[in-house]
């Protein structure tokens, strides 16, 4: 069994949604934290959800900043490592999204996605992984089922995920030799925050409720996901029982990516 109360986990996005979810997942195991995210009052509020799970306040550091900022990524990292003296694992899930068509992208709507979902986790890897090396650690992105599926109506975060998929196989294989493991998770439809941000994001309760019920018919399983789904999935993955297991692409989604071509998603 992983000694969790050992390790040093290191999660991007923990202010909402799936990164929220996931560090509550691994304060019930007495994980020591590393928690970023741009919003300081809703980063705080699962800094308390964490202590009230019974996770000591000397277990948990933090980071307010923007992910695309290098300054802030250096933080993320020199703030855990002056804290704990390591790293084990970098969970690299903050993201966003624009639905956004091809003819309506903008060419700062399509550096946004990319900023934020690719070069962000892959200038923060870089930096992490010197450090992840010496405690042959592992790191576990946040994709989507949209990196190995096409929906037309929202290409370039798509691409950005299949860019995050990609990355994750190379650098399975780039860090294999220094018994670093690289996996990513790859979730269907999750409750939290991501659709109901921005111009075109379901912000009324209805209104995302109604979104919800279109994606669960939409997922084998009946139900789309919750953060704790995707959590579990990380856990999994960063854990010592999944020793021999790197490069995995694994759909946390009821079996969605299963279903053949013809599928979209339905968003406004
Ligand atoms: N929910 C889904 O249906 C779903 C499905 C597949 C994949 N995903 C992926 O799962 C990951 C988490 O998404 P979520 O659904 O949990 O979304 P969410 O509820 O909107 O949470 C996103 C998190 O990422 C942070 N974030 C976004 N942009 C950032 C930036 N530029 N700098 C720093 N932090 C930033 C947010 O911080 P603040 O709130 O503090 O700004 C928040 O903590 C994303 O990579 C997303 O693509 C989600």
């Amino acid at each position: 069994m992983t000694n969790w109360k050992q390790k040093v986990i290191v999660i991007t996005g923990a202010s909402a949604g799936i990164g929220e979810g996931t560090a509550l997942h691994f304060a019930k195991f007495g994980a020591k934290l590393f928690l970023t995210g741009r919003n300081s009052d809703n980063l705080q509020k699962t800094k308390d959800q964490c202590v009230q799970l019974g996770l000591p306040d000397e277990n948990i550091g933090s980071v307010v900043g923007d992910i695309t900022d290098k300054t802030v990524q250096s933080k993320i990292l020199s703030g855990a490592l002056e804290k704990y003296g390591k790293i084990d694992v970098l969970v690299n899930n903050a993201g966003m999204v624009h639905y956004l068509k091809t003819g309506d992208t903008s060419d700062e709507e399509y550096d946004e996605m990319f900023d934020t979902n690719v070069k962000a986790q892959f200038m923060l890897t870089k930096a992490a992984m010197e450090y992840i090396k010496q405690t042959k650690g592992n790191i576990v992105f946040v994709s989507s089922i949209c990196g190995g599926r096409p929906m037309g109506e929202l290409p370039v975060y798509c691409m950005s995920k299949a860019a995050i998929d990609m990355f994750t196989q190379c650098l399975a294989l780039e860090l294999a030799p220094f018994g670093v493991r690289v996996n990513s998770v790859n979730p269907g439809t999750i409750v939290s925050k991501i659709a109901r941000r921005g111009e075109r994001g379901y912000h009324s309760d209805e209104d995302y409720q109604k979104f919800l019920v279109a994606q669960a018919a939409k997922h084998p399983l009946g139900r789309v996901g919750v953060p704790e789904d995707v959590a579990s999935a990380i856990s999994f993955l960063a854990s010592d029982e999944a020793s021999f297991i790197s490069g995995q692409i694994l759909y946390v989604d009821g079996a969605r990516h299963c279903i053949s071509a013809g599928v979209t998603t339905s968003v406004k």
